[in-house]
């Protein structure tokens, strides 16, 4: 009935009746479906790995996907790539070739960690999640023909809306202030007892939490603590005012936590951070059973000003600082083995547990492949060489984090006493690529230390 009824208005509307559909082939044709652009799972962890697809396109037409996000400081991020529909009038991020735009080739991910702050954004933007029980919300849409979607309002063919989650499901988050330990603990839904991690980030201070939330998501309690450049610490600012007891009543806090296997908690920290975990591990009297370190240092890049690691502020010795043309700082030469504080230098030769170090060949903000280097050479001297495991990526930069976070090659150091922007380094497709390589070999590490 329904089909007899369209067979007459198809050339009614059309207005030619010489356009009257031959077959039932024609008459799908005639009724193309608009098209459409999916995102599977539309709400996911933003480690993992969607498939973007279009369908119901013309064949072999170009056709533009971009990404938009405001992050949380509501600056706009975005990205884009220039794909040729196929055969069937259909484009999939997982199988086929970008052939222009933000990245280059097979990247099912690269509208994620291809993004870059909009034309116009604030100088030195760096992208990172700040409140994690809320998704990074993330538009995709489909475009007609190879743009930049900064060419004006483009007509969009279809869009969907990505939900980027940083907790799972019944991941609980705590903020903590105890013993006077500023830090956010996140626990795996469950009862447990859940094996454990305690998580330090850089200089650049704060309470970071989207690396803790992934933890409690794969079933890790996390506790991350801030030391540095956060209000709820002792003063003054811009130095590090605690020391080795600090740190010992935060592993302290995990271990006597009733959801804690107490003998099962590791230790993980970016550049600074990875100093700070080796002297956790071999000064305090405590015994984490792994450790992860990413392109950090083996002492302090910063004067202490007590035994207990306490520093004097940042920029007080300024001599190993050097700068690229445009007046960017590069902390890179502070870190050299040969220019730490010798004072503050860990004994590598006390650790007892297995150390995986990540080295971004392209790191511009520490030594890390000297560093490394040397972490191996005494580790070997000490018999201790079973201990150690290197990863190194070509093209990766200092701030290798969870995956399909973009990479800030430089960003905003500080606007106070005087604004600075500082390189970090790294290049997007290697740079993204160590971050996904790196943090499935981190899970394995923690799932092999942690749980056996
Ligand atoms: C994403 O789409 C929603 C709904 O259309 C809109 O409110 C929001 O502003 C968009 N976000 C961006 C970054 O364009």
């Amino acid at each position: 009935m329904c089909l007899a009824i369209i067979w007459f208005i198809i050339p009614l509307l059309s207005g030619n009746l010489f356009f009257y559909p031959t077959g039932p082939v024609r008459l799908k044709s005639s009724f193309r479906q608009a098209p459409l652009l999916t995102a599977a799972p539309v709400r996911a962890l933003v480690d993992e790995q969607i498939s973007i697809e279009g369908r119901f396109l013309p064949p072999h037409s170009p056709v533009t996907v971009c990404a938009r996000l405001h992050s949380d400081d509501g600056d706009l991020w975005e990205s884009f790539a220039h794909y040729n529909t196929n055969a069937d009038g259909t484009v999939s991020l997982t199988r086929e070739a970008s052939i222009g735009g933000s990245y280059l080739g097979c990247e099912p991910m690269g509208l994620f960690w291809g993004m870059q702050p909009a034309p116009g954004a604030r100088e030195g933007l760096r992208l990172r999640k700040k409140n994690v029980e809320t998704p990074s919300m993330v538009n995709i849409s489909l475009l007609e023909g190879h743009v930049s979607p900064n060419e004006g309002p483009l007509p969009e063919l279809a869009a969907v809306t990505t939900e980027r989650w940083y907790m799972a499901p019944g991941v609980r988050r705590t903020e903590i202030r105890q013993n006077g330990v500023v830090g956010t603990l996140f626990l795996p839904p469950g009862p447990g007892p859940f094996p454990a991690m305690l998580d330090l980030w850089g200089m650049g201070g704060g309470l970071p939490e989207y690396r803790s939330s992934l933890f409690a998501s794969k079933g890790y309690a996390s506790l991350v603590v801030a030391y540095i450049g956060h209000k709820d610490l002792p003063g003054p600012p811009k130095r590090v005012n605690v020391g080795d007891s600090y740190f010992k009543a935060a592993f302290h806090l995990l271990q006597d936590h009733s959801q804690v296997v107490a003998d099962r908690i590791g230790i993980i920290g970016l550049s600074f951070g990875c100093y700070l975990t080796l002297r956790i591990a071999t000064r305090i009297g405590v015994q984490p059973s792994c450790l992860i370190c990413i392109n950090g240092p083996v002492g302090s890049t910063v004067p202490l000003r007590d035994a207990s690691g306490k520093t004097e502020v940042f920029e007080s010795d300024q001599k190993y600082w050097t700068y690229d043309d445009q007046g960017h700082v590069i902390f890179k030469e502070v870190s050299l083995p040969a220019n730490l504080f010798p004072e503050s230098i860990v004994k590598l030769e006390k650790l007892t547990c297995p150390l995986m170090y990540i080295v971004g060949e392209d790191d511009l903000s520490a030594s890390s492949k000297e560093t490394a280097d040397l972490i191996e050479e005494t580790l070997r001297a000490a018999g201790k060489s079973q201990l150690f495991t290197r990863l190194s990526y070509p093209g990766a930069g200092h701030l290798i984090e969870p995956p399909y976070s973009p990479n800030s090659r430089s960003s905003m150091w500080s606007i106070k006493p005087k604004k600075l922007v500082t390189l970090w380094g790294g290049y997007p497709a290697p740079h993204a690529a160590a971050q996904e390589d790196s943090w499935k070999k981190i899970l394995d590490f923690m799932e092999s230390n942690l749980r056996c």
